[in-house]
């Protein structure tokens, strides 16, 4: 038996005690020690005897043998490596990295014509959270969304092909932070401005907090276009959607409206931010956004019909809607509990025949520094607590009988993960379709539990097993900084092509250029001049070769190459990179990419394919003549 109590450890221990002081000190704060250290522990380990009785189970193989498959794809957000990550799930093997707001070598994301158009000039961001386009409340396959924290942006991958389609400039908006998508169709994407900033910042209200703000904003998740904000006094963390259309939800922790640390922390109550969409629309359509381009709704009034402010204890970080669609699930970060918020019960709380904080109807204590909530789909919650470094486990029902029966305990039991866990996520957790099989602990230390490499240790992204009545950890998995967030998805729902339908974005760019040039993009190999100083370079490719063997030019040439890989053989992947030029792009079966350079020195420069695509791969090459 495996699944057994070896790996469930007494949270009380000397050794995760000093290991709780360290952690204060790693986080610099004496402050937040002292904040946290008012709070009574979570409990300690227990296995209530109140768990709901289940059968002797022998837990999951995590097992994938070469040559099998997984049951699932994870998405993973990058941090700040700036792209989203896919992986095998069980086995945790990275699968593939999708470049989003990153310049990637391997791909030229970020150096070809159509990923600078997309991003602007800029090459790093810092990806956080990753969801995928819902219809019905579960996954329809069709899109990722994922944010730039830093650059204040939202990206659309297209699952099809898993390359970024659009990009979008949130404005107004600074620390990007939380999003997600609504779940009844694919909707608004709603994204939550963390940092507040003056109204119009340009330099007026410096130093005038009173006059911060930060914004709401919801994006077509069709178009990519920002449809409206809704401006609010406190600083948004994460972000949630019902599962019906009606709300979309934000924690709100500094609702102090500090700007240090010690002014974020100095109130016990903070809120979740309840939005009421219709209401939000409504005021749209009646032209109360303003005259901006984009519509602003002012939702700072205390009573404000657009927002309901929900008081939750003390800086809360995620909210997590559970499977069934009733319960948004409030973690308290600086507090040791929960709030769990009855969704049903906010229509009445923003019609005013109840109070706000009448929605909450459970607080179970979980542990110290309770971060993000993931679900089985049989009733029972997994929270993530960063301090303790554990996931503690408790029953949704069992919480809310202890609201008002103390004698009940909601927690079910704790499993010690390495080291400080982020966020948590489960199978199919944020769908109707929650199906309790495989749980990650997003770890943001891993230090003993790998080779040492150096100062910067890798992540530690840690595979559970919560198919039992214990959790069971059954895989470390190392990970290069720094993964945030990640869903788990069956992969019943993920249809990639084996080679590209050329229907994305930017072939509609390609074709027009050889349009604009009489060619067409299947069989072109020619150059042709654009004006004194510029040229375009038609190529295609057939394994080994390309089918331009040379082209001329004159030094000082801008010289746009497009490349069409006319292989249709799947995985037959070519891409083209000309010495000594920092020019290296990718074109897999079927595809079209372009990139732009200046032949900036005269001689003689080989251009070659840098993808193993034949055994006379190294032969598939040709020349670059610059003429001085
Ligand atoms: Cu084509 Cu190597």
């Amino acid at each position: 038996m495996a699944n057994k109590k070896e790996k469930e450890q007494d949270v009380t221990t000397n050794g995760r005690r000093a290991f709780l002081a360290n952690s204060a000190t790693v986080l610099g704060t004496g402050a937040l020690a002292a904040a946290l250290s008012g709070c009574s522990n979570g409990g300690g380990a227990t296995n209530s005897g109140a768990a709901p009785a289940q059968t002797e189970h022998k837990g999951l193989s995590h097992e994938v043998k070469p040559g099998q498959l997984d049951d699932y794809y994870g998405f993973w957000s990058g941090g700040q490596s700036g792209e989203v990550r896919i992986v095998g799930v069980p086995s945790m093997r990275e699968l593939k990295r999708i470049p989003v707001f990153n310049r990637e070598s391997a791909t030229g994301w970020g150096r070809t014509d159509f990923s600078q158009e997309l991003l602007k000039g800029r090459d790093s961001g810092d990806t956080h959270h990753v969801h995928l386009s819902y219809t019905d409340g579960t996954y329809d396959g069709r899109y990722v969304y994922v944010n730039d924290k830093a650059g204040a942006r939202l990206a659309r991958i297209r699952i099809e092909t898993m390359e970024v389609d659009k990009v979008v400039d949130i404005p107004n908006s600074q620390g990007t932070h939380g999003i997600f998508p609504q779940r009844h169709k694919t909707g608004y994407v709603f994204c939550n401005s963390e940092f507040r900033t003056p109204a119009k910042n340009d330099g007026r209200d410096l130093n005038d907090p009173t006059k911060y703000s930060g914004m709401h904003t919801a994006i077509d998740g069709e178009t990519m276009e920002v449809k409206w904000q809704v401006k609010v006094d406190g600083n948004m963390d994460l972000c949630a959607t019902d599962y019906k259309g009606l709300y979309s939800f934000a924690t709100c922790y500094n609702s102090e409206g500090g700007v240090y640390l010690e002014d974020m922390m100095a109130v016990d109550q903070d809120y979740l931010y309840v939005f009421n969409i219709a209401e939000c629309e409504k005021a749209v359509a009646a032209g109360k956004g303003g005259s901006g381009d984009v519509p602003i709704i002012d939702g700072r009034d205390k009573d404000s019909k657009f927002v309901l402010r929900v008081p939750v204890p003390k800086s809360p970080h995620g909210v997590n809607i559970d499977p069934t669609g009733r319960y948004a699930v409030c973690a308290g970060k600086l507090s040791p509990t929960v709030s769990v918020v009855d969704i049903d019960k906010l229509a009445d709380a923003f019609a005013g025949t109840i109070k706000p904080r009448d929605c909450v109807v459970a607080e179970p204590e979980v542990g110290l520094g309770p971060l993000h909530t993931a679900f089985d789909g049989r009733g029972n919650a997994y929270t993530s607590i960063f301090i303790d470094s554990v996931i503690t486990k408790w029953n949704i029902d069992l919480a809310i009988k202890q609201f008002t029966d103390a004698t009940v305990n909601p927690i079910l039991s704790k499993l010690d993960v390495h080291y400080q866990v982020g966020h948590t996520n489960a199978s199919m957790s944020e769908t109707k379709e929650a199906d309790g099989k495989w749980l990650i602990a997003l770890c943001k230390f891993s230090k003993d539990r790998f080779l040492p490499v150096g100062p910067l240790c890798p992540e530690n992204d840690q595979l559970v097993d919560i198919s039992g009545e214990t959790m069971r950890l059954v895989h470390d998995g190392a990970t290069f900084s720094e993964p945030h967030d990640c869903v788990i998805v069956r992969k019943d729902l993920i249809h990639p092509l084996k080679f590209n339908d050329r229907t994305d974005a930017r072939f509609k760019i390609y074709e027009d250029w050889a349009k604009e040039d009489g060619v067409d993009l299947m069989s072109a190999n020619k150059l042709i001049r654009k004006g004194k100083k510029s040229v375009r370079v038609y190529m295609t490719s057939v394994a080994p070769t390309y089918l331009l063997k040379e082209f001329t030019v004159k030094k000082g040439d801008t010289v746009q190459i497009i490349l069409t890989n006319m292989d249709r053989v799947e995985d037959l992947t070519h891409g083209f990179c000309v010495t000594n030029h920092d020019l290296n792009f990718i074109v897999n079966p079927q595809d079209t990419n372009s990139a732009t350079f200046v032949a900036d020195k005269a001689g003689v420069f080989w251009y070659y394919c840098p993808w193993f695509c034949h055994a006379l791969h190294l032969e598939m090459r040709g020349r670059m003549l610059v003429e001085g």
